[in-house]
């Protein structure tokens, strides 16, 4: 969602700034711009649509300029048009800004009156009008930063240029923002992302909220500069070497980056369970032993709360815990009940996502135990929590989360088994392992998937459904399939289809029923139930289970033997596979599913 790379330096902007946005792209956008500057001047690009056609415009252009920002925009206040698309501009700033401005329509009707004029419907107008204003007053590009963030309300970061020097000027609240620099060759570069300045800034900043990052080049020397809200030094940023390297990032063979992260699946897990019982993992999870709090919080969004369902079992299951599962954009909201001896355990890919951050936040307000279970080391939500259980999963392209919800929930399985003691129980890594290794089979015989997605890819709707651990693998399944075949598709406990949902039920609706050999008799019911109203019926079931195998139209049949507790996580691969099939078959957008965004940095 939304994606900012701005750089100033002896060589031309263009490269860099381009090569960071077509890697921000998966994140989901619908119109680009760049703002370079030219002869002294802040000349703006842009486009609605397709970063190729921003692109295109360049190269017609061919411009040549040292300092530029560029952006994708994914729309929030406005329409997609390319008055709407950053950046904005004037004659003395140009602006790009990722979030909300949440008091924007108040701010904007005060500077109408005062005479200003906007030429965008957008809310990050409002923060370049502000800019301006005080820089009028003031004379200062720094205090009108200052003045300017010290009115708006909500999360946002921004980058900015200005007529009057070649620096590049960053300031975020609860968004991300990462600056860079390259000592050797002089460049200074900011983003949303650290992702797109692999290979040009070897040294990293993530700065704090509030705290204004200027990049100064001169002829001998790139610096970056820090500064509190009240202009004296900062030191509230956190510097690393960006070891991320492009190769991790590139498709290989694979037709689609969600192919390859679904095949990637087998090796991490492997990879994840010598990391936490074997390797430099192990003594954070040692930490957890016998630790018991007087219960658990989890939130997340999408298939991060999936991820957070299969958890839970484990906590109450395993531990024997009391733990709560929520939407995060619900529990920011509802006042929850959270005591200080219990935990909040949020789960991100990104460790952006906008919801899941607010409730980390209210969390540490009511000073209760902050843990995350996090892909992206450095983001916001993995500095601001007490604990991070990093999945380890790589960067993750694809819009439809795949190996993030595989790692994150055995990440999750792995913390109940470290409170249990029981990490040296050599049992546990042959379990995982014999998890590796169905997954692995599971690929080998993708082709059969694609068969089953055959017969059934032209049908109306899906119905998704699992008992018990596999009730959170049917909401999943169903995410999975709506979001990139955009068909619709929904996850329901398995006994709970005759309370409602049975309705649907015709020829022409598709119930992929998960059955595991844990309640499999009171499972076969529910499946006859559907069979009896003409409803196709695709089972993900065990191998050589003839009394419902003869009751489905399609059988997927699985190895659920030495996977007790894994075993879910094997069929989602199934169900990946099948949405993946299902929407190539349909001919979508596989990797950029229309309407969404990777990151959703905006509530
Ligand atoms: C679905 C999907 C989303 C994310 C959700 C949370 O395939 O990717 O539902 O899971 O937006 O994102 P993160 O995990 O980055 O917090």
């Amino acid at each position: 969602m939304c994606g900012i790379v701005g750089y100033t330096g002896p060589g031309n902007s263009v490269g860099p700034i381009i090569e960071g946005l077509s890697r921000l792209e998966y994140r989901g956008y619908d119109s680009s711009g760049i703002c370079l500057k030219l002869d002294g001047q802040l000349q703006i690009l842009k486009k609605e649509g397709k970063l190729d056609n921003l692109k295109a415009l360049l190269k017609e252009k061919n411009p040549s300029s040292h300092t530029g920002i560029g952006h994708t925009r994914w729309a929030t206040h406005g329409a997609v048009t390319t008055d709407n698309a950053h950046p904005h501009g004037n004659e003395t700033f140009a602006v790009v800004h990722n979030g909300i401005i949440e008091n924007a329509g108040t701010l904007k009707k005060e500077l109408i009156a005062e005479g200003w004029e906007f030429k965008s419907q957008t809310d990050s107008e409002v923060f370049l009008v502000l800019l301006t204003k005080f820089f009028k007053q003031t004379n200062s590009t720094l205090q009108a930063i200052t003045k300017a963030f010290n009115l708006i309300t909500g999360n946002s970061s921004f980058v900015i240029i200005e007529k009057a020097s070649d620096k590049l000027y960053g300031i975020k609240r609860s968004a991300p923002l990462v600056v860079g620099d390259n000592k050797e060759t002089r460049e200074a570069y900011v983003s949303s992302d650290p992702f797109a300045l692999i290979g040009y800034a070897p040294n990293i900043y993530f700065p704090q909220d509030g705290v204004i990052c200027e990049g100064v080049v001169t002829a001998n020397a790139v610096t970056i500069n820090f500064y509190e809200l009240d202009l004296s030094p900062s030191t509230r940023f956190k510097s690393q070497s960006n070891a991320m390297s492009m190769d991790a990032t590139s498709k290989g063979t694979y037709e689609h980056y969600m192919l390859k992260e679904i095949h990637e699946q087998a090796a991490l897990v492997d990879k994840l369970a010598a990391y936490y019982i074997k390797n430099d993992g192990r003594k954070i999870l040692d930490e957890l032993k016998g630790f018991k709090p007087a219960g658990w919080h989890i939130t997340a969004c999408g298939t991060a709360w999936h991820a957070g369902l299969v958890i839970k079992n484990y906590i109450e299951q395993i531990n024997r815990q009391r733990c709560a599962v929520e939407i995060a954009s619900e529990f920011r909201y509802k006042n929850p009940i959270i005591n200080q001896n219990e935990v909040g355990l949020f789960i991100s890919q990104s460790g952006e996502t906008a919801d899941t951050l607010a409730c980390q936040e209210l969390c540490a307000e009511k000073k209760v135990s902050t843990f995350s279970i996090v892909n992206t080391e450095g983001s916001t939500l993995f500095r601001n929590s007490n604990k991070n259980f990093l999945i380890h999963a790589g960067v993750e392209i694809g819009v439809a989360s795949t190996k993030a919800f595989t790692l994150q929930a055995l990440t999750g399985y792995f913390m109940s088994r470290a409170m249990e003691g029981t990490l040296d129980n050599p049992a546990l890594f042959a379990e995982v392992q014999l998890l590796s290794n169905r997954i692995n089979e599971i690929c080998a015989d993708a082709e059969s998937l694609k068969v089953v997605a055959e017969k059934i890819y032209t049908k109306k709707g899906f119905l998704f459904t699992g008992r018990g651990v596999y009730f959170p693998i049917a909401f999943e399944g169903a995410l999975k399939l709506k979001e990139i075949a955009y068909v619709h598709a929904e996850g329901y406990a398995a006994g709970e289809l005759k309370h409602g949902p049975i309705a649907l039920i015709d020829e022409n609706i598709v119930n992929i029923a998960i059955v595991g050999p844990e309640l499999l008799e009171k499972t076969v019911s529910n499946v006859e139930e559907v069979k009896a109203r003409r409803g196709i019926m695709v089972v993900v079931g065990p191998k050589d289970s003839p009394e419902i195998e003869h009751l489905a139209d399609l059988y997927i049949g699985l190895n659920f033997e030495g996977l007790p507790n894994l075993a879910p996580l094997m069929v989602n691969v199934v169900l990946q596979f099948l949405a993946y099939h299902i929407a190539k078959l349909k001919g979508t957008d596989i990797d950029k599913p229309r309407n969404l965004a990777k990151s959703v940095t905006v509530e």
